[in-house]
């Protein structure tokens, strides 16, 4: 039984996107779906792709980034062209702008592409692919060691029974592997130390409902969902001592680019004293974005927020909406960043030249 089909396994150890035994087609579970349904869906095309990340079927920074390089491959394969190479990364890396993994993975398969087109001729997609599909792979494995040493020293930081808030889902099912907010959690949790786990509903798409409440209780974690609006509330209690987020988007300053609402319990935490630790890969820092406001924050459709979770609008008809999928936490706010370098302080994230 592979490892997508086993269905006992927790999504660390689950393969959520893979190439299929041919090459041909990508294997995505589409995680719209969750967590009613657990069905993998098949793209080829770069359109596909595209469409793949920006319904969210495959989202989370680093899996988008793991998720575009795999889908250049089998968009190139579907196209018979090596020359489709430009307009197949234009199509896929159009599809979201916020996540600096998406546009980071596609130049890494660029640079492989071009350095073969060095190459003496003649060119052809059976001698390219290769080297394509070996790049897209090692991405892939290079992230899932990114989040276990995320793991490894997130988890030093959490004491037996600790409370722990988190935001959005950047867990397994964001990333494959251990995910990077949920890392120092699973390893918590396996070292013994029981953390208690709070997850933010997370509007409008609720990934903290449907992803994190999912993959962390399927895991056997303690687990409690909130609304957004609970988190206030929440603190006052006295039951959270940490919050664990993920990032789409480090500036060279350490402004955090998180899905919406990130900012607004960041604000939160500080006026309760708890601190925020910001959980990410150096895939997601981005050195050319000097502040958040080098940071493109997506806007997505209206309907995400006035109709879709009912069959009735949730809305009056016409009623204007902001729909911002991500906001910036500053990093005033942000107690430190845990990356697969160690936890570091704002100053220390581009101290070696990315
Ligand atoms: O819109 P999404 O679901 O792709 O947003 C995901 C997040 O904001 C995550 O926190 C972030 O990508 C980090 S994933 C390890």
């Amino acid at each position: 039984m592979s490892a997508a089909s086993d269905l006992s396994l927790p999504f660390y150890e689950r393969d959520i996107c893979y190439f299929s035994p041919n090459g041909a087609s990508l294997l995505l579970l589409d995680q719209t779906l969750l967590p009613a349904e657990e069905r993998y869906i098949a793209v080829q095309s770069a359109e596909q792709v595209a469409e793949a990340i920006y319904k969210l079927r495959v989202r989370g920074a680093p899996l988008i980034g793991i998720a575009a390089a795999m889908g250049l491959c089998v968009a190139l394969q579907k196209a018979g062209d090596i020359a489709a190479f430009a307009v197949a990364k234009q199509t896929i890396g159009s599809s979201r702008p916020t996540a600096v993994n998406l546009a980071w993975a596609l130049q890494r398969m660029e640079t492989v592409y071009l350095r073969y087109l060095q190459t003496p001729a003649p060119h052809s997609l059976s001698t390219l692919l290769p080297l394509l599909r070996e790049e897209a792979l090692l991405i892939k494995r290079e992230e899932a060691q990114r989040c276990e040493a995320i793991g490894t020293y997130g988890s030093a930081l959490i004491t037996p029974g600790m409370g722990i808030l988190t935001h959005c889902n950047a867990g397994a099912l964001a990333t494959g592997s251990y995910g990077t907010a949920t890392a120092p959690i699973y390893f918590a949790h396996r070292q013994g130390k029981a953390p208690q786990v709070f997850a933010d509903e997370t509007r409008p798409l609720l990934q903290g409902a449907r992803l994190t409440a999912y993959e962390l209780q399927r895991s056997g974690v303690d687990i409690t969902l909130l609304c957004d609006n609970m988190a206030a509330s929440l603190m006052n209690s006295g039951k959270v001592q940490m919050m664990l987020v993920g990032c789409d988007r480090v500036a060279r300053n350490g402004d955090t680019a998180n899905k919406i609402g990130t900012y607004g319990v960041a604000v939160l935490a500080h006026h309760f004293g708890i601190p925020v630790y910001v959980c990410g890969p150096t895939s997601s820092m981005d050195g050319t974005a000097l502040t958040g406001h080098d940071i493109v924050i997506e806007q997505r459709p209206a309907g995400e927020v006035s109709s879709l979770w009912y069959r009735h609008p949730m809305a009056p008809q016409g009623c204007k909406v902001m729909n911002p999928s991500f906001d910036v936490t500053p990093h005033e706010l942000i107690t430190g960043y845990i990356t697969e370098r160690g936890i570091l302080q704002a100053h220390e994230l581009f101290a070696d030249g990315k």
